[in-house]
């Protein structure tokens, strides 16, 4: 698969990384070329770098949105992604002191991608985890995989973000649409408060065969 990444932080390293090794042709865009330029020649093989994001947003199947979420909707309306293409937005709108959500009372940062980017396909993505979770080779924990929900409308675009998910040894777990992506951020908010307040967010959820009350 093709895949454009806009950005060259953290995320963009950590998963462009993992697609690279699993085959992917992975082409990065960034503001700055040379960083770009020094990311690709640092991962190796299957990476490359495009001279500027809308390169990135051009190259692919997939356009991988790894760029903070107070600046992702410029960066997409400026970098025009084509109609029909899969953007994959791994953003957090999280405020850093308070822990909660930018976006509160409005749309989700997924839907306002979308709507910065009419005809293409945005699924939510890989923005539960810290990016040295997404560097692991494979996010196995006491031998589950790790489970990735996703949150988009179109079929194709979810299955297609899905197989990278399973890609970097996860398990993709459809989690309904667009809709719904504001309800993954705020999930995703709560839980990087436990997670910061040294408690484990995996405890506060019985397993699924108690969830319902039928065990
Ligand atoms: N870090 C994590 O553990 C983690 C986990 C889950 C989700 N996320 C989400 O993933 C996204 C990326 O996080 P990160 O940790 O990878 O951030 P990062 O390391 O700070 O990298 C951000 C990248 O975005 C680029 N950028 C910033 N403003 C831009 C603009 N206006 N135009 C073009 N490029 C711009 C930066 O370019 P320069 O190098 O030129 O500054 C940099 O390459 C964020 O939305 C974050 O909420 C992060």
């Amino acid at each position: 698969m093709r895949i454009g990444i806009i950005g060259v932080g953290n995320m963009a390293q950590a998963l462009g990384g993992q697609w690279a090794r699993a085959g992917h042709e992975v082409a990065f865009g960034a503001r700055d070329a040379s960083r770009a330029a020094a990311v690709a020649r640092q991962l190796g093989a299957g990476a490359r770098a495009v001279e500027h994001p809308a390169a990135a947003a051009g190259f692919g199947d997939a356009v991988l949105l790894a760029v903070p979420a107070d600046q992702v909707e410029r960066v997409v309306v400026a970098a025009a992604p084509p109609a029909g293409r899969v953007l994959i937005d791994c953003t957090n709108p999280i405020a850093s002191g308070t822990l909660t959500l930018t976006t509160a009372g409005g749309p989700s940062m997924a839907e306002r991608i979308a709507a910065a980017a009419p005809g293409t396909h945005v699924v939510k993505a890989f923005n539960v985890c810290h990016e040295s979770v997404w560097r692991r080779t494979p996010p196995v924990f006491d031998g589950r995989p790790l489970a990735v929900p996703l949150c988009g409308d179109d079929p194709e675009a979810l299955a297609l973000v899905g197989r990278l998910a399973t890609d970097l040894g996860a398990e993709p777990v459809p989690a309904g649409g667009l809709v719904r992506a504001g309800l993954l951020e705020a999930a995703t908010a709560l839980v990087i408060g436990l997670w910061f307040a040294g408690r484990d967010a995996q405890a506060v959820l019985p397993p699924l065969a108690y969830a319902g009350g039928q065990a």
